[in-house]
């Protein structure tokens, strides 16, 4: 199975997170790491998973400048596509995440997981939560 993990992380929150998927699904799938800005339309049908990562930016907004328009760019062909969501904050409630999982249920995306969010950077729970989201999206 191959699988995609693309994030921005600007200060290594995100990232950490990013590196337990990559951890938690090494010797169970084929995976590559992939900047969004290297990433757009045409990279959706060569895997057959997705984790996409992000931090609460802007105001309660993902990261505008790459992440933002990556995503935009795909949003339309991310129907029946299998994925995970994942991504730090700060000092917000969540709800970049729930908007960015609004999004995805309307573009027809196969949430295979809740999305996982971690205050700066993933503390145990939140190593447990992207474990078992890294599973699910190999199962
Ligand atoms: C420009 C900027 C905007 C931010 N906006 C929010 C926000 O709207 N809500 C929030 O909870 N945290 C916000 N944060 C905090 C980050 O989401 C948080 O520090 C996160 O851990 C950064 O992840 P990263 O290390 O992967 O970049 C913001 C941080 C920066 C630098």
């Amino acid at each position: 199975m191959k699988i995609a993990i693309v994030y921005y992380s600007g200060t290594g929150n995100t990232e950490a997170m990013a590196d337990i998927i990559k951890d938690k699904l090494s010797g169970k799938a084929d995976v590559s790491v992939i900047d969004p800005s290297s990433f757009g339309p045409s990279d959706l049908e060569e895997f057959d998973a997705f984790a996409f990562g992000c931090p609460a930016m802007g105001n309660e907004v993902l990261e505008e400048d790459i992440f933002e328009p990556m995503f935009a760019s795909i949003e339309g062909n991310l129907s029946g596509k299998k994925i995970i969501l994942f991504g730090s904050y700060g000092w917000g409630d969540g709800e970049w995440m729930r908007s960015w999982e609004e999004r995805c249920k309307n573009a027809g995306a196969m949430l295979a997981a809740d999305p996982v969010i971690a205050q700066e950077a993933p503390d145990d729970g939140a190593k447990a939560d992207l474990e078992a989201a890294a599973d699910a999206l190999a199962g």
